[in-house]
């Protein structure tokens, strides 16, 4: 099947079911990081484009606002109908991320039909939120009401630009919140596709604004916003600090935050079919490139089968199929950009400067476009940066271990707490590892399942409340307790 390179049509801002130029007039480029070519010319937002769309949304949070007075089975409607115009453009979309990620067609497929089902899994708890009556002392009865958060901010990164969204939007729009998007500079495309959706579907004006721009800009200037009830970050640790300090210095907004880990992935020896645990590991840790907040980056196998894993790791590296993202065939595509794979690079360098055994990549593939070959690093120990960093590319990382008492302690070994896995037919040594892992996840014999109704999020400095899930919609409500006094006697 032949996928075209998709026409681009939206580049301005989109405030109040409008797209509208920057307030400054000022654009950004957008990089194709497979040809290192302009895409595009995308409106940049600054403070004054954010002011704008916070206005847009504080109003159609009004009490007297359609979004507010609509029935939520109706609201539940609108989402199924964005649903609907998402399958419709499903091609279209797509390639659009495809072009602007670099991710291959089978994963930028893989990324719409999971965007797709997490905002009808939301679009189903629209109208099945709802509180408690609470028996309480005296002459009282009690009742909660679940309300919408309010006005949210959303920051979300470009390793899965469409996805993203809809972790943000699913939850926001079924608690009834209104929302201002920051996509990422590098691929704020199908966000403004996506807002042009919503409004073909019907969403009140002022619902969903996206405003892209640079994260110390735009960003910045929602995390700080003073009339924004809660922020949602997905992004890197260091940036993560900013956001939960401009919370604290701004108006004590709710924040949550999802903020990528060194997640442990444990192969034990009695897992009775190696060739499968080396595709479980390598689709872990190379799956959209390794640029994966769950990647499964540390890569844990038992001694007495360490060389013959290491051998077969390292046969699947080399024979992952990179190239033109809109070729079928390929696997892997380019790094988002000319940073992101420098700073792979680098990490790359000092794994060899640190003594690891390069078994085989580790360069940049090609001198157009920015892609690294797949990389696998063996005799790795816990000292090395490539074992304690985050790389968030194509880089495999395998250490070896001899008891499951110590795997378990180095796993926990770390400032992150995102996700783990273990592969092991021993149900004992499975429910020990899944008690004991300080992460919040556990896969057994499988990984990275993270499915709309499972909630996802991190321990420690991998974040701060859940995404998916009925606990991810929970972020997005506050509670109201109503009580209310009942006459012991009626006159
Ligand atoms: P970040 O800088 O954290 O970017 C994430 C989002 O935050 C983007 O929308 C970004 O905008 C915005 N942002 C940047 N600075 C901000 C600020 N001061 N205030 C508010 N928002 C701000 O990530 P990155 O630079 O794209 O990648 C750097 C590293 O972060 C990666 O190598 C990887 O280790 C990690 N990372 C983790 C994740 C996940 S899923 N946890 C995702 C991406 C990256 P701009 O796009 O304009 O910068």
């Amino acid at each position: 099947m032949s996928v075209k390179k998709p026409e681009i049509l939206y580049t301005k801002l989109f405030i109040n079911n409008e797209f509208v130029e920057a307030a400054s007039g000022k654009t950004f480029a957008v990089i194709n990081p497979t040809t290192e070519e302009v895409i595009s010319n995308v409106s940049e937002a600054g403070p004054e484009d954010v002011d704008q769309a916070v206005a847009a949304a504080r109003s159609a949070f009004g009490n007297t606002a359609p979004w507010r007075t609509m029935d939520a089975s109706q609201r539940g409607a609108l989402m199924h109908k964005l649903c609907d115009l998402l399958e419709r453009d499903m091609d279209y979309l797509v390639a659009l991320d495809t072009l602007d990620n670099g991710k291959p067609l089978c994963e930028t497929r893989g990324d719409v039909t999971y965007t797709i089902g997490t905002l009808r899994y939301y679009a189903g708890w629209c109208d099945k939120i709802q509180g408690n009556t609470i028996p309480c002392d005296g002459e009282f009865m009690c009742m909660t009401r679940k309300e919408p958060v309010g006005v949210v901010g959303q920051i979300i990164p470009w390793n899965y630009p469409l996805m993203m969204l809809a972790w943000k939007w699913g939850p926001a729009l079924a608690a009834g919140c209104t929302i201002v998007l920051k996509p990422a500079e590098l691929t704020p495309l199908s966000a403004l596709y996506a807002a042009a959706l919503a409004k073909e579907a019907g969403f009140p004006p002022g619902v969903v604004n996206v405003v892209p721009g640079y994260g110390t800009i735009a960003g910045q200037a929602v995390s700080h916003h003073k009339d924004i009830d809660k922020v949602a970050f997905t992004g890197s640790t260091a940036v993560g600090r900013h956001v939960m300090a401009a919370a604290a210095g701004s108006n004590l907004k709710r924040i949550t935050m999802e903020l990528g880990g060194k997640s442990p992935i444990v192969v034990c020896e009695d897992y009775d079919n190696l060739d499968e645990a080396a595709e479980v590991c390598h689709t872990a840790m190379f799956g959209n490139h390794g640029q994966n907040c769950c990647a499964g980056s540390r890569t844990f196998v038992q001694e007495s089968i360490y060389s013959e894993f290491v051998k077969r790791a390292v046969k699947l590296a080399k024979e992952r199929v990179v190239g033109d993202p809109f070729e079928e065939k390929t696997q892997q595509g380019p790094l988002v950009s000319k940073v992101q794979m420098e700073r792979v690079l680098g990490y790359i360098k000092k794994g060899k400067s640190e003594g690891a055994k390069l078994e085989c990549g580790g360069a940049r593939q090609g001198s157009q476009g920015y892609f690294v070959q797949p990389t696998v690093f063996s005799n790795v120990t816990d000292d090395m940066t490539i074992a304690k960093e985050e790389i968030f590319g194509p880089v495999q990382v395998i250490l070896k271990f001899k008891t499951l008492e110590e795997v378990i302690e180095r796993s926990n070994n770390t400032t992150y707490g995102l996700a783990s896995g273990i592969l092991t037919t021993n149900i004992n040594k499975a429910l020990t590892y899944s008690q004991a892992i300080r992460a919040g996840a556990c896969w057994v014999n499988c990984y990275d399942v993270a499915l709309p109704q499972t909630p996802f999020g991190g321990y420690k400095q991998s974040g701060q409340g859940r995404e998916l899930g009925e606990d991810g919609l929970a972020e997005y409500l506050e509670t109201k307790t109503v009580v209310i006094k009942v006459p012991s006697k009626m006159s």
